[in-house]
């Protein structure tokens, strides 16, 4: 994004922004230099940032060729992010070209990117883009049907990817994802993915929570969580093989995934979690 462009509306250029910082990491162009200096400087303390970006974007890829795979048709994405490589709505069209989707974000310039892009590739009583915090459960999830583009009586995939994490403990994040589990008809799925810190070696432990601080500075308090508490969000669902694993463990073999493979013979150097859930 050029920095000589006006923002989008509601587009707060004071501070550096997750979305726009993950974006920044994977290679995209959704950022500003506030955003880019804040990346340049998590990749200097901590220069795999990059390869823990891709690998979550890669898991959320395969999750949902998965998916789509088993037969899912509907997807409802939450804290989708700026759109970027590999989004859900064509890697899901991809396997299922009727397949539908509804993303949401909290923040306006991942909104208005999603807009645009639908808007040029996507189709409108397939695809959808509403702004809002998925905290507020039951208004998410009734502005989602509004758009049309879901069917509450059928099967929908929940994405939770990289996203629970900015979910502080005081919020419940439990109880929320416990609402959404309610809401969702039976045979429904939750993929979700989480970073902890479960497994850092003692060695990167302080460059860890150096990175950790940087963000929090930046106003993106991240929470992380452990294997335990992370499972818990799958609680009334069915873990689906693998189960709960470290992300470049996930069916490696679904999607074409270079920054995964590269962490295999460690793989709790992605510092990420990830599982996909069925509702009985
Ligand atoms: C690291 S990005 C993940 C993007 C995408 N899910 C992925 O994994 O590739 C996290 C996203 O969550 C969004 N987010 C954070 N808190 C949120 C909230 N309370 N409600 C909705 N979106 C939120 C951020 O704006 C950001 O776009």
């Amino acid at each position: 994004m050029s920095d000589s462009q006006p923002a989008p509306d509601g587009v707060d250029l004071d501070k550096p922004n997750a979305a726009r910082i993950y974006d920044w990491l994977l290679g995209g162009t959704a950022n500003w230099a506030i955003d880019r200096e804040f990346g340049a400087k998590a990749v200097e303390t901590f220069p795999l940032a990059p390869i823990l970006a891709r690998t979550n974007r890669e898991f959320l890829g395969r999750g949902v060729h998965h998916l789509a795979s088993l037969g899912v048709e509907q997807f409802l994405d939450l804290g989708s992010g700026v759109p970027t490589v590999g989004n859900v709505h064509e890697v899901a069209d991809r396997v299922n070209p009727r397949s539908r989707c509804v993303y949401v974000d909290v923040e306006p310039v991942a909104v208005a990117h999603a807009k645009v892009l639908l808007e040029r590739h996507g189709d409108p009583e397939r695809h959808a883009v509403v702004q809002g915090d998925l905290r507020d459960v039951e208004k998410i999830w009734e502005r989602a049907l509004d758009t049309g583009v879901l069917d509450p009586a059928k099967p929908i995939a929940l994405i939770l990817v990289a996203v629970l994490h900015f979910i502080a403990t005081e919020d419940r994040p439990h109880d929320v994802v416990g609402r959404y589990r309610d809401l969702l008809p039976a045979g429904s799925y939750l993929l979700s993915s989480h970073g902890t810190e479960d497994g850092t070696p003692r060695d990167e432990a302080a460059k860890r929570a150096e990175l950790r601080e940087q963000y929090n500075q930046s106003g993106n308090i991240v929470h992380l969580r452990s294997r335990t508490e992370f499972g818990r969000f799958f609680t009334g669902f069915e873990l689906v093989e693998p189960g709960l694993v470290w992300l470049p463990e996930w069916h490696l073999d679904e999607l074409p995934s270079p920054a995964s493979e590269a962490l295999t013979s460690n793989p709790a150097e992605s510092c990420g979690l990830g599982a996909l859930g069925r509702k009985p």
